[in-house]
């Protein structure tokens, strides 16, 4: 792209830009049904019409009083950044390598369960958005679709989300489908061996299956192409990757089995086990003490997510843009460190990138995108996300992904009261 150009893109209306000069290419969609969704929260807008609220609240809410989640939004506001426009960025490279992997921009889908309650077959779609932009895709222990029948969308690369299970036997047996599968990644989630508290759900008589209180009957009743899409989707959804032959496989009985699954008891020597049986990368999700970052490196770990699951689960822990600071300084540049939950904006991705995360996740958004358009909704709030972040490098005069770092930052009085 040549400077002529990049700065006609900057400088016409946002309405114009995004429908011109060949930037949207990879996100046909941009210009079509989507067009009123030009950012992340549109798109959650856009969500919370065409979801019954129950679903919407299931995605968007979080443990207890909600402090955390609200907090991993707000963290980003309280850094500013600090641009050198003569740097003169005519055109970005977005582009990071991960784990012997070159990704479009620095996003991974974050693992989010039961996406195919969203849209149908909701992973699938999802894992094919990813692939087309370019990233890499995480299947979640709880997707709805199989993670072979995700694998089998070829979308590479793809990381396995995991769980510790009290039946080690079982635990092995997730991991080696996943190798099977040719996952080329092995995500261990920490942080959600006990169920958060999630209050939304309690108050909407959210269960699993979806059976709604009254309200949420009503709110269900309104939402008619939700329902039609979902016709018959919903009376086979189920936690696909526990069903057994021989065994109650209904959606229930599987959410109490999983539930009884979980070892509370989770320790460093089932961390330890775990890296011995997978060979590939193995990356720990859920990090938030610089102490327990720094045994993750010792331990052989190859990655860490600093996460606090977008808040769903202890409420009060803090928010990951603010813990990541200490882990990277206890990393020290060993392992990539990522980080998920608020990222809401290129902008954000941008200032975690600068701060030294290697990629940021991102969990809500996606889901917010499945309940408006499925694969194509996933594919536009990606390219929103590309674009912001292509425009906020190109304001700040970064050219590339690598060139951004702590003196692209500083404090900000913004995000204070
Ligand atoms: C509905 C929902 C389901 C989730 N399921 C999982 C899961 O199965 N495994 C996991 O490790 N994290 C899960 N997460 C957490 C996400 O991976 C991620 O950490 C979090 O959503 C990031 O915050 P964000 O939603 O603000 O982007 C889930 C999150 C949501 C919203």
């Amino acid at each position: 792209m040549t400077n002529a150009t990049r700065a006609d893109i900057r400088d016409v209306p946002l309405a114009v830009s995004s429908t011109g000069a060949g930037r949207d290419r990879d996100t046909p969609a941009a210009s079509g049904r989507f067009k009123r969704l030009y950012n992340i929260a549109e798109i959650r807008k856009a969500a919370l019409s065409a979801l019954p609220r129950p679903v919407f609240d299931f995605a968007d809410g979080a443990a207890e009083d909600e402090r955390t989640l609200r907090r991993n939004v707000e963290a980003f506001a309280d850094v500013a950044l600090l641009p050198r426009p003569l740097n003169g960025a005519a055109s970005c490279d977005l582009s990071v390598e991960l784990f012997g992997r070159r990704l479009a921009m620095p996003l991974v889908i974050a693992p989010t369960g039961l996406a195919g309650l969203f849209w149908p077959d909701g992973e699938r779609e999802s894992a094919r958005a990813a692939s087309a932009s370019g990233i890499a895709y995480c299947a979640s222990h709880g997707s709805v679709c199989t993670l072979e029948e995700i694998a089998g969308t070829g979308v590479e690369p793809r990381w396995m989300q995991v769980f510790v299970y009290k039946d080690r036997g079982f635990t092995r047996e997730m991991v080696e489908r996943a190798d099977a599968a040719r996952y080329s990644a092995l995500v261990l989630t920490i942080d959600n061996q006990l169920l958060g508290n999630r209050e939304r759900d309690l108050r909407n008589g959210f269960t699993i299956p979806p059976r709604f209180g009254l309200a949420g009957t009503l709110s269900t009743a309104t939402k008619v192409p939700w329902l039609l899409r979902m016709r018959t989707a919903l009376p086979r959804l189920t936690f696909g990757n526990y069903v057994r032959p021989g065994h109650a496989n209904d959606i229930a009985s599987l959410a109490g089995r999983l539930a009884e699954l979980l070892d509370p008891g989770l320790s460093w020597a089932e961390v330890d086990w775990l890296r011995k049986i997978w060979r590939g990368p193995f990356i720990i999700k859920g990090v938030l003490h610089p102490d327990e970052a720094r045994e993750a490196v010792q331990r052989g770990a190859d990655g860490i997510v600093v996460s606090n699951h977008g808040g769903r689960q202890l409420d009060g822990s803090p928010a990951s843009f603010d813990a990541l600071p200490a882990i990277l300084e206890a990393v020290s540049g060993r392992i990539p460190v990522l980080m998920d939950g608020g990222v809401r904006r290129g902008s954000d991705v941008v200032k975690a990138v600068a701060s030294g995360a290697a990629a940021c996740l991102i969990g809500r958004p996606q889901l917010w995108a499945l309940a408006v358009g499925g694969m194509a909704g996933v594919q536009h709030m990606l390219g929103i996300f590309r674009r912001e972040i292509d425009r906020t490098m190109g304001l700040m005069g970064v050219s590339r992904t690598s060139d951004l770092g702590p003196h692209c930052l500083v404090p900000s009085r913004f995000g204070r009261r």
